[in-house]
């Protein structure tokens, strides 16, 4: 079996969560093209409508109506589901407007930690009840007359700086954000696109409140992280060839391409362009063949999503792959590193969960199994790819929840299998 050909991905679900709320924040009419509909982004759309933005549907796009910086106040819980960014990113928006709401998720997300949030809305003057104590969902945010702050993010999370931005956008003053790790800056780009007053100086990055933002066309480029999975699909299969068309190459999100390169694999960016802001380009990978590397550090947040199927290749790897510093993975849809430890065993995988980390010897011939993902998306595409490599049946229960951020990822492999 071979993968060969020319495909595309689904939009980038970062950016479309972003391109939604930031045409909303803004004034007049924006257009989406090649918006993600996986479950998450439609979350976000849907809380947004909830908060009476109008957004409607022609040929493919997406109209949203910017409402400058002042939404409705809304008449029922807003449903966040299984979506981290939807909730983190709204409970910024909502820090700024002079009403009270409430944000709550499935039961994934009512287990992740929301103090990392809360702490820092805190300081600019917003009031945000909790769970647990106050770390957790369902959130309950009465939010106006925000108050600009300085603040050192304790974790390397775009989630949390891209809530403070969209906090800070709506703020007397300025916002300063501290990251000394970087992670993915798509918000600070899209913002940027739009006019807001933000720079970055160093590690820092400044944004003044209260101007308005620019409404824009916003074209989506295919999702990196989706295309991870076809990359890792190639890869792994030897006599493979498939090139992957308008792909985003923002350098924040390419960690897993350096990974791959060091690991050995033949992976060339062919074709790259900008889109408001952000690098797209076509991809071209070929089967290779891996040795196993050590990932740690800084690069961590530039593949987080992507250590679900990098771990999948580890497997087939010749030598030790070593993950470290990556305890945020426990933080996830599920904890990836106890989900991806359990199920890459059952398919007879060597893999050994670290406190912050892993540890996987390779090769192995991975053989049939029944496996579980764990209501994880990233979890259910990566054991897709695994079960390709295997010889025997491999069985994924709750395979469906892959369609968070890759809807037809099943499909889409379909066509591109050749033998
Ligand atoms: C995201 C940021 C990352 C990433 C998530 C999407 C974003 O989360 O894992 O899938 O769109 O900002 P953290 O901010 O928690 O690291």
């Amino acid at each position: 079996m071979k993968i060969q050909g020319k495909t595309s991905v689904p939009g980038d679900k970062s950016i479309s969560h972003r391109a939604l709320l930031i045409s909303a924040l803004a004034q007049g009419t924006s257009q989406i093209v090649g918006l993600n509909y996986g479950d998450d982004v439609v979350r976000t759309l849907e809380i947004l409508q909830d908060l009476g933005v109008q957004i409607s549907y022609q040929e493919g796009s997406v109209f949203v109506e910017g409402k400058n910086l002042s939404f409705n106040s809304p008449h029922k819980v807003l449903d966040c589901g299984n979506s981290g960014t939807t909730m983190r990113l709204m409970a910024g928006v909502l820090g700024g407007q002079s009403f009270e709401s409430t944000l709550d998720g499935d039961f994934s997300l009512r287990q992740r930690p929301m103090g990392r949030i809360i702490d820092p809305l805190s300081l600019m003057g917003c009031k945000v009840h909790g769970a647990m104590g106050g770390t957790t969902a369902p959130l309950t945010i009465f939010g106006g007359d925000l108050q600009g702050i300085h603040y050192e993010l304790p974790v390397p999370s775009a989630q949390v700086k891209s809530a403070l931005l969209l906090a800070g956008l709506q703020a007397r003053d300025t916002t300063t954000i501290i990251e000394r790790i970087p992670s993915r800056d798509h918000t600070e780009r899209m913002l940027q696109s739009c006019g807001a007053p933000i720079v970055r100086k160093g590690n820092q990055i400044e944004i003044v409140g209260g101007r308005t933002l620019q409404s824009q066309i916003h074209v989506i480029p295919g999702d990196f992280s989706s295309a991870a999975f076809l990359i890792g699909a190639t890869v792994g299969l030897s006599g493979s060839e498939l090139i992957i068309e308008k792909v985003g190459l923002n350098p924040t999100r390419l960690g897993f391409l350096t990974v791959l390169q060091a690991m050995g694999a033949h992976l060339e960016i062919i074709d790259s362009e900008e889109w408001g802001g952000e690098p797209v380009g076509d991809l071209l990978v070929r089967g290779s063949t891996l040795t196993g590397v050590t990932v740690e550090g800084e690069l961590i947040p530039l593949l987080l999503d992507e250590i679900p199927i990098l771990a999948v290749l580890a497997t087939q790897a010749l030598g030790r792959t070593m993950i470290r510093d990556a305890g945020e993975l426990r933080l996830k849809e599920s904890d990836r590193l106890a989900s991806l430890t359990s199920e890459l065993t059952k398919l007879g995988a060597q893999i050994v969960e670290q406190p912050e980390g892993l540890e996987i010897s390779g090769p192995t011939k991975l053989g049939g199994a029944k496996v579980h993902s764990h209501g994880d998306h990233r979890l259910a595409l990566a054991l897709e790819v695994a079960a390709l490599f295997a010889e025997g049946k491999v069985e994924i229960q709750d395979r469906e929840c892959g369609a968070i951020s890759f809807p037809g990822f099943s499909q889409t492999l379909h066509k591109i299998i050749v033998g």
